[in-house]
């Protein structure tokens, strides 16, 4: 079968992450077209795919109302552009494979569902932590039935201190009203608690939480405006912006996203940037800001209670300003209970043993962790994809979009009952 076509809509760090998946397999996957308002990551995508100037367009929506020519759309879109640009590739035939979250509010979710029930388009969202090995193990021991009859779940995620401050207290997604933090973060953590429960919806939701410590209140005593431009207490900081972006070169696709010395770049082909021209570009852009007195509005934490309708009781933790990040997860069944910790790379299985003189017995399951991101995930969804969009057998993994409605649904409802003190009703699907 001939390579399949795609095309690039929103051509930011997400779809270069899974336009990589082309360059490693040209026989599978080939780049015939781009969209973005940005002329500047316009044409340099256009050069780093050899794409010509009449597949390059401005938006989704213009590429969309283009003839079409090509089989598939990788829409790496922010997330309060997913629903608008997505209605019109579907509408114009092509398969999506849509960043997360799908939608910001249950309305909009809604919208896109009925536009794609009504075509003959396969969606795909990119829940990439289903396709981890870490997570595809363990989805294969609960449908091998391991441990019997889900009863509880409790996972967690732990977002490590440096990452709260780019993403969630400087960074784009920290106003709550366009990127709810649960809904931005944990929609994938929702969405593996309903794969293990797949088939059973999840009917009652209640949620706690708040921003109490990325607060202006809390800015210790010679704290600036500014990590680059007024702060005494710099060197010592732990949310330095100078220190993460600056002396550890962490997160630079956000902290640098825009600067010409720095995009440009990608992995295989990263470019020296001095120290002093980072400090410049920093010292204007929004990720040097004190991370006490930022615009940031999102929870720093929250966690959400949910029950299913065979009566299992779920618990789900977002915990900001972690040292270490990682997600861990404790499923308790009728037979069974499997423990772990994602970024250890592996899990045990216990079972109860009275019967062999034994409290229990166990096993521990090693698996891959490394590679690219999300525990190995991202690559394997895009091969996934193309598999589903060639009409082969889906995997285990694979997330069509009617299969993500109830993750979010959870998310909508946490909010809801975070807002109102309540506990919310969810109206979702088995
Ligand atoms: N799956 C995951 O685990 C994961 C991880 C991180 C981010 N994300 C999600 O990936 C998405 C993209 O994040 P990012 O950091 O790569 O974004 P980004 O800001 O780097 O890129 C988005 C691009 O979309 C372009 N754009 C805006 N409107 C457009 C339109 N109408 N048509 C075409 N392009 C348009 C922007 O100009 C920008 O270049 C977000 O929704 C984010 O939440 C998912």
């Amino acid at each position: 079968m001939p390579a399949l076509r795609a095309v690039l809509v929103g051509l930011g760090h997400r779809t270069a992450c899974y336009a990589a998946y082309a360059r490693q397999n040209p026989d599978e996957l080939t780049v015939v077209g781009l969209a973005d308002p940005d002329k500047h990551r316009l044409s340099r995508f256009a050069d780093k795919w050899h794409v010509p100037p009449e597949a390059c367009f401005a938006s989704g929506e213009e590429l969309a109302a283009a003839p079409k020519f090509a089989d598939v759309a990788i829409n790496g879109t922010m997330d309060g552009e997913h629903v608008a640009t997505t209605i019109p590739l579907v509408e114009a035939g092509y398969d999506v494979l849509l960043e997360k979250p799908i939608a910001p509010s249950a309305a909009e979710l809604k919208r896109l569902a009925t536009v794609v029930e009504n075509s003959s388009a396969k969606v795909v969202i990119c829940h990439v932590l289903r396709y981890a090995p870490f997570y595809a193990a363990i989805k294969e021991r609960l449908v091998a039935g391991d441990i019997g009859d889900i009863m509880h779940m409790h996972t967690t995620e732990n977002v490590s201190y440096h990452h709260m401050a780019v993403a969630f207290v400087r960074g784009k997604w920290n106003r709550r009203e366009v990127n709810p933090m649960l809904l931005a973060k944990c929609c994938h953590d929702l969405d593996l608690l309903c794969w293990f429960k797949s088939g059973t919806p999840p009917t009652k939701v209640a949620s706690f939480g708040g921003r109490h410590f990325f607060t202006p209140e809390n800015a210790p005593e010679g704290a600036g405006t500014n990590c680059v431009t007024d702060c005494d207490i710099e060197r010592e900081c732990q949310y330095s912006a100078r220190r993460h972006h600056v002396d550890n070169d962490w997160w630079p696709f956000y902290a640098f996203a825009g600067d010409p010395g720095w995009e440009g770049r990608d992995d295989e082909d990263a470019q020296e940037q001095g120290d002093q021209e980072k400090l410049d570009w920093l010292a204007q852009s929004a990720y040097s800001r004190c991370v006490w007195g930022a615009d940031n509005d999102v929870v720093d934490r929250q966690s959400v209670i949910v029950e299913f309708a065979d009566g299992c009781v779920a618990t789900h933790d977002m915990v900001s300003n972690a040292a270490r990040a990682t997600r861990r997860l404790h499923l308790v069944g009728s037979a069974g209970e499997i423990d772990g910790d994602l970024e250890d790379g592996r899990f045990i299985i216990r079972v109860p043993a009275a019967t062999e003189g034994e409290e229990w017995t166990e096993e521990v399951v090693e698996v891959e962790v490394k590679g690219d991101m999300h525990g190995g995930g991202d690559l394997r969804l895009v091969a996934d994809f193309l598999a589903v969009v060639r009409g082969e057998q889906p995997s285990l993994s694979t997330t069509h979009l009617v299969d993500s409605l109830n993750g979010h649904a959870i998310a909508y409802a946490a909010d809801a009952a975070l807002g109102s003190g309540t506990v919310i009703d969810i109206d979702a699907r088995g």
